[in-house]
């Protein structure tokens, strides 16, 4: 096993990428691994407790040492922040708080040196409502950017126009009394949604794309990509039935009519006619990847989105035959031209540790590197990063204030990056926006790396691995039986063959092992093969093998 052959202390990982980023192979997303980061939440560098760009370019070596292929930046546009950059006031800019258009050059030119990719937010279906295509929209209904925006007259009773409910609570339309009309807001109604069957609204915003890809960047995930277009008759959503106690206000209908339109595929297939006019540029897309879904936003028959994102793994109920049905059913939805992915956590999802404890979060995380598709994670991932607890009066998440009381508030995954045993975790020298938690003495970059068992090795390790093992970024994936909870699969390619083995179970479990077998990680970093035919897993301890080809596991 080659784990943490260094001391603790040198440059840990060797092997990584450090390469420009010159080959325009077009494909390059597939075997990427990409990391999300959250640029409030990275690195400040200004001291005013929020995380920014230069931030950002001053962590760039901790990113190489990773190994990572690619960063997923959310949005660094100036925005009012109600929904702290997804409200987005001019989608050519930089926002002060996260910098200048000089500092991002920077970031994309530092990061491209480093062999890194640099992917954007592109949020499609709403504006700030300070963007100025807004106030001009706003201003009469005869003013040319009126269509620009989904402005409706009132219903008879002078309410608004149909049932439709707002994500962030209350309904979906919001009153202008200087225009007596009403607007559609699909999220917060400082955020309206545009009108995408609005040709100039999509001309102008396919320029937002080509503005930023000829900046150099290398793709764009698509924020909610689904929601863009609502239906032309402003049918009602019909409303569910029973008792929805347990049920946030916003999801008390269904959305048929305000979600997943059809309309929206042809919006997606311009956009990516428009991406595919740069080489190498990839589309990730924020949908709905359910079994009816998926396949509409990969594209039926030819490349629509190139990677709906896919939480599978952090969704899922975290059993071995769950887990072992959901890689099966994901990998047989997919259509013959689709390239898998798997993400294991995001700003708006609650940490995949906090969900699985830190020994399931090490599993999660070999499978996500070890399953054919591309792997995407979050910062703070690799350190075991719990959810942080927020106190109400530290609460800034909108949803949270406008749906109380159902735990949607997505502070607690946002909370600072931990890189060091200093004050506020070496995130700020003054206090950050959100806490940093409890435990970041221990738990920080710093830390971790002294550890040769932490779990900060474990993702270094399993992403070096993947790099080697052509099996690993291309080979198929092989389903074999499960042997009780330990779900098992190979990966194999040409005369290659890797089996990962996996025990969801709370007792050891011994599992057979074929002859010649060669350790390559165990997710608890500690241990070679024992000699013999066979090999006792811990509980929740998952492992990666090369084995003959063709010799059953
Ligand atoms: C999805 C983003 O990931 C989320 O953070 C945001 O609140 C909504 N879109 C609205 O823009
Ligand atoms: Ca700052």
């Amino acid at each position: 096993m080659r784990v943490c052959e260094e001391a603790p202390g040198s440059r840990f990982n060797p092997d990584c990428a450090d390469g420009s980023v010159s080959d325009h192979d077009a494909s390059w997303w597939k075997k990427a691994v990409i990391y999300q980061i959250y640029p409030r939440s990275f690195q400040d560098s200004n001291e005013d407790g929020i995380g920014d760009i230069p931030g950002i370019c001053s962590r760039v070596d901790y990113l190489v040492k990773l190994g990572i292929d690619a960063v997923w930046l959310a949005p660094i546009c100036p925005s009012p922040m109600d929904d702290f950059g997804y409200d987005i006031a001019d989608f050519t800019g930089v926002d002060p708080v996260f910098g200048t258009m000089e500092d991002f050059d920077r970031l994309l030119s530092l990061l491209h040196e480093r062999g890194i990719r640099l992917i954007l937010d592109f949020v499609p279906n709403h504006t700030s409502d300070r963007h100025a295509w807004f106030r001009e929209s706003r201003r009469s209904k005869n003013d040319l950017r009126r269509d620009w925006y989904v402005w409706r007259s009132p219903a008879k009773d002078g309410g608004p126009p149909n049932n439709w409910l707002s994500r962030f609570g209350g309904s979906a339309w919001e009153y202008d009394e200087g225009s007596g009309e009403y607007y559609y807001h699909a999220f917060l109604k400082s955020q309206p949604d545009l009108n995408w069957r609005n040709p100039e609204v999509r001309k102008a915003m396919h320029d937002v794309l080509r503005f930023w890809m000829r900046r150099g960047v290398d793709g764009f995930r698509l924020d909610a990509a689904a929601v863009t277009v609502e239906d032309d008759l402003l049918r009602d959503d019909p409303p569910l039935d029973g008792d929805l106690s347990e049920v946030p206000p916003p999801e008390h209908q269904q959305r048929i009519y305000s979600d997943n339109r059809p309309e929206t595929l042809e919006f997606l297939d311009e956009l990516r006619q428009v991406v595919a006019e740069f080489p190498g540029r990839v589309l990730l897309g924020e949908v709905d990847t359910s079994p009816e879904n998926a396949c509409r936003f990969y594209g039926e028959t030819k490349p629509r989105i190139d990677l709906p994102l896919n939480y599978r793994l952090l969704d899922v109920e975290w059993t071995a035959a769950e887990v072992e049905a959901e890689l099966d059913q994901y990998y047989n939805l997919l259509p013959a031209h689709a390239w898998p992915n798997w993400a294991l956590g995001s700003h708006d999802k609650r940490r995949i540790a906090e969900r699985r404890s830190e020994a399931g979060a090490r599993l999660a995380a070999l499978l996500l590197f070890t399953l054919r598709g591309t792997a995407i994670f979050y910062q703070g991932d690799e350190l075991g990063i719990l959810q942080v607890p927020i106190p109400p009066e530290r609460v800034s998440d909108p949803f949270e204030k406008l749906v109380p009381g159902f735990q949607l508030g997505r502070d607690g995954e946002r909370a600072p990056m931990r890189w060091d045993a200093a004050r506020n975790a070496g995130f700020s020298r003054v206090e950050p926006w959100l806490p940093i938690g409890p435990n970041s003495e221990r738990q920080n970059v710093e830390a971790l790396k002294r550890n040769p068992h932490s779990i900060l090795w474990l993702y270094i390790e399993l992403i070096r691995l993947r790099r080697q093992e052509p099996a690993l970024l291309m080979g198929e994936y092989e389903p074999l039986r499960r042997d009780g909870e330990v779900v098992k699969f190979k990966r194999v390619r040409n005369d290659t063959c890797i089996a990962v083995l996996a025990n969801f179970g709370s007792d050891f479990k011994e599992v057979k092992l074929p002859p010649h077998a060669r350790m390559l990680v165990t997710t608890y970093l500690d241990r070679n093969l024992p000699s013999g035919t066979s090999l006792q897993l811990r509980p929740y301890e998952g492992v990666v093998l090369s084995i003959s080809e063709g010799a059953y596991v």
